[in-house]
């Protein structure tokens, strides 16, 4: 299994990667916007026996008190269903967040499974003062400093992308 960046013959698995994991095509969807809109846009697959079987992205988003930050938000992420809980989406999330760091990002947030995200770094963003634009319970919302002290000061509200659709 390699987890490499996509290339423009990724997209249409890659759309089918999406559509197999959340059984609908809004997320693959997003990640079809993402590609023309958000930059930095990081889009990396886990690719076995020539397969795309797993798919995860990055896109900048905005914090309402500190512009300036550079934080990227993860997501989507998602792998095929025959081969969840088998490790692709470990491997997925440990060379995201390499790349995230080595683009320079200071933080990261998530919005998805409290029981997944955690074992990565992340905390619940709240502890860092961080809201989130979706009324969603607090241990959902989360992030995760890339940089030691990122977060120090950085209680606001952060926004995903637009083409996400906003909370
Ligand atoms: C969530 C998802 C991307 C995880 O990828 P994956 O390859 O299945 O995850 P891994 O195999 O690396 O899982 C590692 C661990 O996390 C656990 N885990 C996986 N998915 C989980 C979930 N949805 N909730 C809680 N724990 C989960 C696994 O049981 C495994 O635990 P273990 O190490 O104790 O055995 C994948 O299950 C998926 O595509 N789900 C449907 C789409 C989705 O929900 N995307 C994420 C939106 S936030």
């Amino acid at each position: 299994m390699k987890i490499r960046p996509e290339t423009e013959n990724d997209i249409a698995a890659i759309q089918a990667v999406n559509v197999a994991a959340f059984e609908n095509d809004a997320e693959a969807r997003i990640v079809d916007e993402l590609r023309k809109h958000a930059d930095p846009f990081v889009s990396l697959v886990a690719e076995r026996d020539g397969d795309v079987v797993g798919h995860i992205a990055f896109s900048p988003v905005t914090h309402s008190e500190k512009p300036e930050l550079n934080i990227l938000g993860l997501g989507p992420m998602a792998v095929v269903p025959e081969l969840q809980k088998t490790g692709i989406g470990t491997f997925l999330v440990a060379k995201g967040l390499e790349e995230c760091r080595s683009l320079g990002a200071g933080a990261l947030v998530v919005l998805g499974h409290p029981e997944y995200y955690p074992r990565f770094g992340f905390v619940p963003a709240s502890r860092f003062g961080i809201r989130s634009e979706y009324d969603v319970p607090d241990e959902v919302f989360m992030a995760m400093e890339l940089q030691d002290g990122c977060l120090a000061d950085a209680a606001g509200l952060v926004k995903y992308h637009p083409v996400f659709g906003g909370g």
